[in-house]
């Protein structure tokens, strides 16, 4: 019998790996609990969030483009979440508050920053293009890992503009000079939805970039984006989004539930096979 309900909120959801990840641990931990896609419009968000409240929902997750929009329902932001102003997780503490979390910071950290702790990161040029919901994120890690030059590029300047004021500290380059200022960096990082399985690519073609780059595409779904491909073909070390998407799920889930679940291989399978 279902005892818990978890899900998530955002629109559009269907590609979302969510629920299949945190019911594959549900099971594996013999947690009687459900975790369901909620496509919401923005008007619904203060209805959902007081079924937190009720305990009709022990938490939910928020994906774009809700992150920020959610944080006028929530009684206390903390951590990572108040950095960023940034709420991907939500849970009802022992003081029956609604707390917002952001486990974003962290799987970025985990997933992509660890995989480059050999590398002296301070000095680094790291571009960032596109200024969503997950971009605070992304800059506050940086930040955080002492990276003193951070650059975005957004095709709506003023989206790049509005996270400046966050993160004073921040490079802003133009849309049209993308591709020329992607030539000096050491990291490149897509925030965008530029490459995701069925939309939009870049019209940019990120030629003479430098020989020790390193590629991150936030993208999971496809497995590599025509970016990661032809990073890969050049040997640039490029990597996808799905161990970011892992481990703020993990995170997610032991705010939540207390327990820390592991990534075993038959997860690792599930997920790889749903993005083919
Ligand atoms: P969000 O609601 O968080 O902005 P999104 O619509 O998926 O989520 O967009 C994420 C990022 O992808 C944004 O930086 C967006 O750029 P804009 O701020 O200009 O909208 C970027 N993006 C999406 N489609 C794009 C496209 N065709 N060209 C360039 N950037 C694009």
């Amino acid at each position: 019998m279902i005892e818990k309900k978890f899900g998530i909120i955002g629109k559009p959801l269907s590609h979302s790996l969510s629920p299949i990840l945190h019911n594959f641990w549900y099971k594996k931990y013999k947690i009687y609990a459900d975790y369901s896609l909620i496509e919401i419009e923005i008007n619904e968000i203060e209805r959902v969030i007081k079924k937190i409240r009720s305990k009709e929902l022990q938490g939910i997750n928020v994906t774009v483009p809700y992150k920020q929009a959610v944080i006028p329902f929530l009684d206390l932001i903390l951590d990572d979440a108040k950095e960023t102003l940034s709420v991907n997780t939500i849970a009802l503490n022992e003081e029956e508050k609604i707390v917002g979390y952001n486990t974003d910071v962290y799987g970025f950290e985990q997933g992509f920053l660890k995989k480059l702790n050999n590398q002296n990161l301070k000095n680094n040029k790291v571009l960032i293009i596109g200024a969503g919901g997950v971009t605070p994120s992304i800059v506050y890690a940086l930040k955080k890992k002492g990276i003193k030059e951070i650059y975005i590029g957004n095709r709506t300047f003023k989206k790049a503009e509005d996270i400046k004021i966050k993160f004073p500290f921040i490079k802003i380059i133009k849309w049209e000079n993308i591709e020329e200022g992607a030539r000096k960096m050491d990291i490149i990082i897509n925030a965008t939805s530029l490459g995701l399985k069925g939309g939009n690519n870049f019209k940019q073609e990120f030629t003479k970039t430098k020989a020790n780059l390193v590629y991150y595409d936030i993208i999971y779904n496809p497995e590599e984006t025509i970016m990661v491909k032809k990073f890969r073909k050049k040997n640039v070390k490029s990597f996808n989004g799905m161990e970011m998407f892992m481990y703020q799920g993990q995170k997610s889930f032991t705010l939540w539930n207390k327990i820390n679940p592991e990534f075993d291989e038959e997860i690792k399978q599930i997920l790889a096979s749903k993005i083919k």
